[in-house]
């Protein structure tokens, strides 16, 4: 749903009340919405709420004093148009054409698919004229979301409600993961540092906070992908419906998760700082000072990336990340070849604003086949986005 444009038209029915409850589940999904109401409407939800939700003006008229709402405009910024709550009356209206509102005016002139969300008393919903009329809109191929049987305006139990507004939302969310370029796919990324333990309160680690990481996981879920994130320690929190979070410390760990994972997946996405080196030996208690100087012995950790590279069928798409502070562009292509990378992302720390916590990364993505990108500096959104698009086009092929 996100960025997605939903215009919501909002006519004059009892279940209008729920309408702020619609809008709320939709911007919090990440949708444009902008709402226009039928006169009749504004007597039963405030325009007040509607765009205070919406943080968008609600529109009623066609015109006021000074200015014309451009309903052609309106129709075409819209993916989708969805009428909810429908009543009988406009129902009726949009399958004779008749244009006395800027709802309809707007219906009239809209490009995009069309929903409606009849709502009624069960008399007027048995009325042949109603099904008539929505019978018209449905070989018009508009999408009618069932009206659900229940207790009534009416004070009487029946047909005629609604649908819920978190049933319409779903199945708003399933028609627009359909048409996602990842819908079917799933991901593995990890992301974030890697603890180190040396005793019960110390550690070795890294500055990374899992911000480029946790970009990438959304980026590919907005796509339709579901997402396995492996994620270090870090404070910071990720919700989306097709992502799935499982917390790791180590570097042991973290590789434990993804040599699990990595047969499910189709692309593998390895932006996590992963220590190179752990203590041989953690202590049980607390190291005490007891001498000037102090040594700990390390042992490099299992490399994920590059044991990912040796099980990765020719279906799978493998990504890993170098962070490098001088021969950038020798290090990163000597780490496509010996991690058996289709691609890896360089970022330099010489750059101003890129690395570890910054909201803002400058990368260079090297593929296998021998293309080069320079991606200038952006915020790790946009850069996420950039890489995704990539996948994409890797993923089809
Ligand atoms: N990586 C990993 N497992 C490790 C270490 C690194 O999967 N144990 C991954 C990182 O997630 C990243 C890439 O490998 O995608 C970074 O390569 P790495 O060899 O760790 O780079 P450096 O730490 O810079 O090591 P080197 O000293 O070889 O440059």
């Amino acid at each position: 749903m996100n960025g997605k444009k939903i215009l919501l038209g909002i006519t004059g029915s009892i279940a209008a009340y729920k309408a702020p409850t619609l809008v709320r589940l939709l911007k919090k999904a990440g949708a444009e919405v902008k709402v226009i109401m039928t006169p009749s409407s504004t007597e039963f939800v405030s325009p007040l709420v509607l765009s205070t939700l919406s943080k968008n003006e609600v529109l009623v008229d066609i015109s006021n004093q000074n200015s014309w709402a451009n309903h052609v405009m309106l129709g075409r910024w819209a993916d989708l148009l969805l009428i909810a709550p429908a009543s009988c009356n406009t129902i009726a209206k949009m399958s004779t054409g008749i244009c006395d509102n800027l709802l309809l005016a707007v219906y009239l002139s809209a490009t995009c698919p069309v929903w409606v969300a009849p709502a009624m008393d069960e008399d007027m919903w048995h009325h042949a004229s109603f099904k008539r009329n929505i019978n018209t809109l449905e070989s018009w191929n508009h999408i009618i979301l069932q009206s659900e049987y229940g207790e009534l305006a009416s004070g009487l139990v029946g047909m005629g409600r609604m649908m819920e507004p978190e049933n319409i939302f779903s199945s708003l969310e399933n028609y627009f993961a359909q048409s996602l370029s990842l819908n079917g796919k799933r991901a593995l990324v990890t992301a974030g540092p890697t603890y180190e333990n040396l005793d019960p309160v110390r550690y070795i680690g890294n500055h990374s906070t899992g911000k480029m990481g946790i970009a990438i996981a959304t980026s590919l879920a907005n796509q339709g992908c579901e997402v396995e994130l492996v994620l270090g320690p870090t404070s910071l929190n990720i919700e989306h419906s097709l992502i799935k979070t499982t917390r790791v410390t180590s570097a042991e760990q973290m590789f434990n998760a993804c040599t699990e994972l990595f047969d499910t997946v189709d692309i593998a996405i390895m932006s996590a700082a992963v220590a190179d080196y752990t203590p041989v030996q953690v202590a049980n208690q607390k190291i005490k000072k007891k001498t000037d100087t102090f040594t700990i012995e390390l042992t490099k950790t299992k490399d994920i990336l590059k044991h990912l590279g040796t099980c990765k069928t020719e279906k799978q798409v493998l990504v890993g990340f170098a962070l490098e502070s001088e021969n950038e562009t020798d290090y990163a292509l000597k780490k496509l070849e010996e991690k058996n990378a289709d691609a890896i992302v360089l970022n330099s720390l010489k750059d101003e604003g890129a690395g570890f916590g910054h909201d803002t990364n400058k990368v260079t993505i090297f593929e296998r086949k021998g293309k080069t990108t320079s991606v200038p500096l952006k915020s790790k959104k946009e850069i996420a986005d950039i890489l995704v698009k990539k996948i994409i086009e890797w993923v089809k092929k």
